[in-house]
Formats: C-alpha cells, structure tokens, sequence
C-alpha cells in the first residue's frame, strides 16, 4: 500500500472512532436516500458527519465532536452561524417572521430589492428574485438568449454557475480535454457545442474568441472572483476586456456575484471593479442563511420577463413557489443592513484573519518542505480577503487561473479534497476545498486554533511520506 493509501486508512479509522452516531444514521440515510443525502459536497468520504448545533464559528456533530468551520453553510453565513438574524416563533414581529410560505407579495421584498439596487449602485437596473443560485444563473442566461435572440453561451473555465444545462460546461478539469468536457448527463452534446470555454484573466484569449464568434454570442457569464474554481481574482485588466468586447459584439455581460457578493463589501465585486454588467446574480449571503437569489440588471434586458405572450423573447422567469418567501427576504434584509452598519468593522477584520491564516498555513507546511499556496487573496479589485484555499502545487509557477489549481498534473487535488479535509476533521476543523471563508463571528484564537490543526497535519504528512 502506498502512503497516500496508508494515510487514508489511519484516518479513516480515526474518524470512524469519533463518529459512531453518524455512522449509525449514515447506514439509514443509505437505505433511503440515493448515496445518503442531499448534497454531494457534503458527502465525504467514507461518510459525513451529522450536526446537531451550529453557533458562531463551531458545529457540534451528535457524538459531541465539536468542529471549527471555515464552510459556513456554503460561505453564506459571513456573520458565522445562527447569528440572530430572525427570530421564529416571535408573533409580535408580524408576518414576515413567521416560518410559512403565504403566496402573497410582502413589501419586505421590496425594501430588499431597494436595498440590493442602492448597494450595487447603477441607475436603471431591476431586481427580480428566486430561490438559488442555480436557478437565478439559468435565469440570466435565458435572458441574455432572449434579448439578443443569439444562442452561444461563452463561461470560464472551472467555472461554476449551479447546475443547470445552460452552464454545465468546463468546470471540472479533465487531463485529457482540459475544460471542454460536458459535466452531466442530460446536456445535450448539441447545447454543449454552443457553450464557449476561455481561460480565467486570459484577455487575449478573450479577445480571440470574441473576434471569431462575437455576432454570434448572447453572452458571457463569470465569476469577478472566481469561487469553488480555485478562489482567484479577477484582474481589473480582465473585467474591462471583459465589458468592452461584449459591447462592442452587443452580447449581453452577466457577472456571477453569488459567491463575491457581499464577500470583500457591502457590495458587489462590480462595484469595487466600477464595471458595469448588464446583468448580474447574487445568492448566499443575501438570504441571511435562507434560500433567497436574485438577478439584478438592466431594465431593458430584465422587461423580457414580463413581454407579452405572443413576443418571441419572452423569457419564462415567472418565480416558483417559495419565490420571495418572507420569512427568508426578512432574515436578507437583516442580514444586508448588519453588514453595511458594521462595514468598517467586519470587512477589515475577516480579511485580516484570512490573510493570517493564508501566510500562517503556507508556513506550517513551509516548516515540513511542501510547496502550499493558498488562494482566496486580495487584489486590486477587491481589496483584502477572508478566503483560504490551500494547493499542494507540484512546481512553483504563478497562480492565476482555474488551470493553476484544478489540473492534476501542477496540483495535488486529492490530498486537497479528500485528505487534507479529512485530516482537519479529525482536529476539530472542518475545510472543504481545502479551506473556506473566514466569518465575523471567528476570533483571533479560532485562527490559532486552525493553524494549530494544518500545523499537525503538515507534521503527519511529512511523517508518512506523503507527497
Ligand atoms: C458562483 C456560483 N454561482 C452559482 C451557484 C449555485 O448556487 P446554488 O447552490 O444556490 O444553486 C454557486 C454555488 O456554489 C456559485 O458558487
């Protein structure tokens, strides 16, 4: 057995000895649900943990192991967990406290819509919400079809949008075809011809494609910090190529802010940019830990929603069910207005951590002779970062695209996602990605604590001959 093998078993058998309760329902959650659960982040291998509290900076498992978090319900609890946005059950608050769906239009999703437009900052654009980031990504896409009347799609490279057809192209490296593979059953290989791959920060590239393609394209749709793809900003050189060959094509520019929004500002990265998109989509945060996403553009571009029947660029964004739920807008609105009252306060101080923590892990296993570098930094654009992704690089070249991180052959992507979050799990810290976001409700001393945990693991890979 190799080392990497060996070392997944020891800890393997480790986490199984702290966990039996979860195993216990795992074996249940098996019979039930298809690979027993929800969500196949989640899933870790061999089987997840099952929580039972969540404060602040820490969940606590039902055999009481309590771990560190960096994931924070999937970087959308910037203030950490259960920070007190609602309050359930308080009659007194009216409606919008209460946990039910009524089917009615409640003026809390205006005060938010309200809110979102004057944060982002441009005149003439328009809010309508839903309920993902999946579904609000395919929404702005579908508008761009529309209002364009084109069919090509241009996205990142490692890329990630939600899974919905129109996106589910190139996210996931693979070493023979790079970024070109389509990711799911159900695509059609015939709208995965119309989906256009480019390189993250490669203007040039940009540029290429657009001269060949431009009449042809409805948009181009991408992270101004690129997420789970590798944590990387986007250059301000990249954001303006960006918007001028869109304009110049007439293409439609859609910048995903699902995970930026709110992350660096009490704004989006577009507005730290001075960019304008023509469209953008924003989730996480926004909820206040809830299922709220919202497109927000252009009014021309977002009046295909409601064109009549009959007009060919209709586009069915009619909402869904749980659209606008007001007990979930009500936990945004809070959540919005906490982080622009608390702006100077919080935003400095989680990108100060982060950036401890980055240079902190880079040293630990520094210290032991491997060669990390953690994503997730600041730039020009954004400023300081509360982000962390660590990469074991296989050389020492520059970092700047999805490339950098995700091929297997310049980074080691299993001892990032498999065994490093393993490992930390069985300190008492959980990291997916390698890492996560740091939120305002993690002190100094969580940060040590964390160092502490990557500092042991670096110790335990070294010992075992991991490389
Ligand atoms: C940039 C980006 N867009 C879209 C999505 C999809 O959002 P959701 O998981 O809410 O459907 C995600 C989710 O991680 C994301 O990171």
């Amino acid at each position: 057995m190799n080392p990497t093998e060996r070392m997944i078993q020891i800890l393997e058998r480790r986490y199984k000895k702290m966990t039996p309760g979860s195993l216990r329902i795992f074996r249940r959650a098996e019979k039930a649900m298809i690979r027993g659960g929800s969500h196949s982040l989640r899933l870790l291998s061999p089987y997840p943990f099952f929580v039972k509290n969540a404060s602040g900076p820490s969940v606590i498992d039902i055999d009481g192991n309590e771990y560190l978090d960096f994931w924070q319900g999937h970087y959308a609890n910037i203030l950490g967990h259960n920070p007190g946005l609602t309050v359930p059950g308080d009659k007194n608050a009216g409606l919008e406290e209460e946990s039910l769906h009524t089917g009615f239009e409640v003026e809390t999703q205006v005060r938010l819509a309200e809110l979102l437009l004057k944060l982002i900052g441009w005149k003439g654009h328009k809010v309508r919400f839903t309920t993902s980031g999946t579904l609000a990504a395919m929404y702005a896409v579908m508008l761009a079809l529309g209002k364009t009347g084109r069919d090509e799609i241009v996205k990142i490279g490692g890329g990630w949008h939600g899974a919905s057809p129109l996106l589910l192209k190139g996210v996931k490296f693979d070493p023979e075809r790079g970024f070109r593979q389509i990711e799911s059953a159900g695509v059609p290989e015939s709208l995965g011809r119309k989906i256009h791959i480019v390189r993250f920060n490669d203007p040039d590239g940009l540029e290429r494609l657009f001269q060949k393609r431009g009449d042809r394209i409805a948009c181009f749709i991408l992270e101004p910090y690129l997420g789970t793809g590798g944590f990387l900003p986007a250059t301000r050189e990249f954001l303006s190529e960006a918007r001028r060959l869109t304009a110049r094509c007439g293409a439609v520019l859609i910048f995903d802010e699902i995970i930026s929004g709110f992350r660096f500002a009490p704004t989006g990265v577009q507005r730290l940019a001075g960019i304008e998109p023509d469209l953008s989509t924003f989730g996480k945060v926004i909820g206040g830990g809830h299922a709220v996403a919202a497109v927000l553009g252009k009014a021309e571009i977002m009046d295909c929603i409601q064109a009549g029947p009959g007009r060919r660029n209709r586009v069915q964004f009619t909402g869904g069910t749980f659209s606008a739920h007001p007990q979930y807008l009500r936990a945004g609105l809070k959540m919005l207005l906490r982080l622009v009252a608390q702006a100077g306060e919080i935003y400095p101080r989680i990108a100060a951590m982060g950036e401890r923590l980055r240079t902190r892990v880079e040293e630990v296993f520094a210290a032991e002779g491997y060669n990390v570098y953690c994503t997730g930094r600041g730039n020009e654009v954004v400023g300081g970062s509360s982000l962390l992704m660590v990469n074991f690089l296989r050389s020492g070249r520059p970092v700047r695209r999805a490339e950098d991180v995700q091929d297997p052959r310049l980074s080691n992507i299993r001892l990032r996602e498999e065994i490093l979050r393993l490992a930390l799990l069985t300190r008492g810290v959980h990291a997916v990605h390698g890492g996560g976001a740091v939120s305002a409700a993690h002190a100094e001393q969580d940060i040590d604590r964390a160092v502490e945990a990557f500092a042991e693991t670096a110790r335990l890979f070294k010992k075992s001959g991991i490389s």
